[in-house]
């Protein structure tokens, strides 16, 4: 079969990395893909919320799986204008629908569900520009630090964590008031802070029945120790040594389950991965924030460790049959190092040539924001490389990462050399 994969990232070269290595498929095409995707698949010139150049190619070159990496075009309703299409209407799509999207696309949705399914997460108030004085009250009584969350998409810079009521006030007149997130914030959540330590619990759901896939844990903040500002991501770590049977079955119990049914009874069609964003309070887990998609650099760490066949698994979603699948994994630990250009995440350089990728043996090298000009490989986004390792725990993973990124260079690089250090 013919797979498209929509995505440009580090994680859709790792997806173009596993998709190939099934013996289900004749061609892969990358819309727009990197060049790292190129390497296994054909990478074509369409954006990945260009639905009608998508729909157009599909049909031209008998795609029949489109596998959606970012969630930009599930909130935007890929599933749905497929399905929509008669033609297309036997094109499997692995995303879930628009609505059921929303539960990344809208904070407030979030919210709602997870109150409605008895999902544990922290308490919670929505506000507008007509209720910020309720806003105010109600920061008046949570205790500091202050959680605020632009409803919309806001490629993860809509959260702000104050330590003022006084400074949380302001800044929530000014989301309100300036659509400071690009008009992410009509709406504003203010929740309460739950501390603790945070992982990720993935699962492929087919509606009906999920399997579980590796666990992961990811480092946000720039700086070594978790400082300094938000990241698309710096590293990533799987399994999560506190993610024991005990915990995960809470997990499976509290969380998964109760959401695999509420999307069912909420009519909420849904045939792809979830991301549960989870803190671990002392041993309880709730929910930070669902994600529509992989994680990235999670996925850098994540499908490396899946043995299985990823398309005979997203072949059997549009029957409701992942029950009857197992998914194979591997047992050794996987570590990814996110090598980044200087000044990320605020200004950067592109265009710097990247030196010494193509002399490492003992680390996968996934593309995030990287180019070909001829033969050379130059830097063309903040995240530039994730370099993934394989090790007998996570150390020794991330160990054999750092060894190889010994033998990478590009001006003005930056990486953290911390990852894994609260694990
Ligand atoms: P989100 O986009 O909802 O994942 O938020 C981004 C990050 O902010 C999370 O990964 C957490 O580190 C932090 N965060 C969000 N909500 C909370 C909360 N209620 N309590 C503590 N930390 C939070
Ligand atoms: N690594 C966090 C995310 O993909 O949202």
């Amino acid at each position: 079969m013919n797979v498209l994969l929509l995505g440009a990232g580090g994680r859709e070269h790792a997806f173009a990395w596993k998709i190939k290595q099934s013996k289900q498929v004749d061609k892969l095409y990358i819309a727009p893909g990197n060049s790292g995707t190129q390497e296994f698949g054909e990478n074509i010139k369409i954006a990945a919320t260009d639905f009608p150049a998508l729909r157009e190619f599909v049909l031209s070159h008998q795609v029949s799986m489109v596998v959606v990496g970012p969630e930009d075009p599930l909130v935007h309703g890929v599933y749905d204008y497929f399905k929509s299409i008669p033609e297309l209407q036997f094109v499997k799509v692995i995303g879930p629908s628009k609505d059921a999207a929303q539960l990344e696309g809208s904070k407030d949705f979030a919210k709602k569900f997870m109150v409605r399914h008895g999902i544990p997460t922290a308490a919670y108030e929505t506000f507008t520009k007509e209720s910020l004085y309720k806003g105010f009250q109600f920061l008046d009584s949570l205790k500091s630090p202050y959680v605020l969350k632009a409803d919309g998409l806001a490629a993860g810079k809509g959260v702000l964590i104050l330590d003022s009521v006084d400074e949380a006030k302001r800044e929530l007149s000014v989301m309100l008031g300036e659509a400071k997130f690009g008009g992410a914030a009509s709406k504003v959540v203010v929740e309460e802070f739950m501390k603790g330590i945070e992982c990720s619990v993935f699962v492929l759901s087919d509606g009906k029945n999920y399997q579980l896939l590796p666990n992961a844990k990811d480092y946000k903040r720039i700086g070594e120790g978790d400082t300094g500002p938000n990241t698309g991501g710096m590293g990533a770590v799987s399994p999560v040594p506190f993610v024991d049977d005990s915990f995960m079955k809470k997990v499976k119990e509290r969380i998964i389950q109760p959401t695999i049914d509420g999307l069912r009874k909420d009519n909420l069609v849904y045939k792809g991965f979830i991301y549960f964003g989870l803190m671990n309070c002392q041993g309880e887990p709730r929910v930070v924030e669902y994600n529509c998609r992989m994680g990235d650099p999670e996925t850098e760490v994540v499908l490396p460790r899946i043995k299985s066949d990823l398309i005979e698994l997203f072949e059997v979603l549009e029957i409701e049959g992942l029950d009857k699948k197992k998914i194979e994994i591997d047992e050794r630990a996987a570590a990814t190092v996110v090598m980044v250009s200087g000044g990320y995440p605020e200004n950067y350089r592109k265009d710097i040539v990247i030196h010494g990728v193509q002399d490492i043996a003992d680390s996968i090298v996934f593309h995030a924001g990287a180019k070909y000009e001829d033969t050379r490989l130059l830097t063309n986004g903040g995240r530039v490389l994730a370099v993934t390792s394989f090790g007998n725990g996570i150390q020794d993973a991330v160990n054999t990462s750092y060894k190889s990124i010994e033998k990478i260079f590009f001006d003005d690089m930056y990486f953290r050399k911390d990852i894994g250090f609260d694990v």
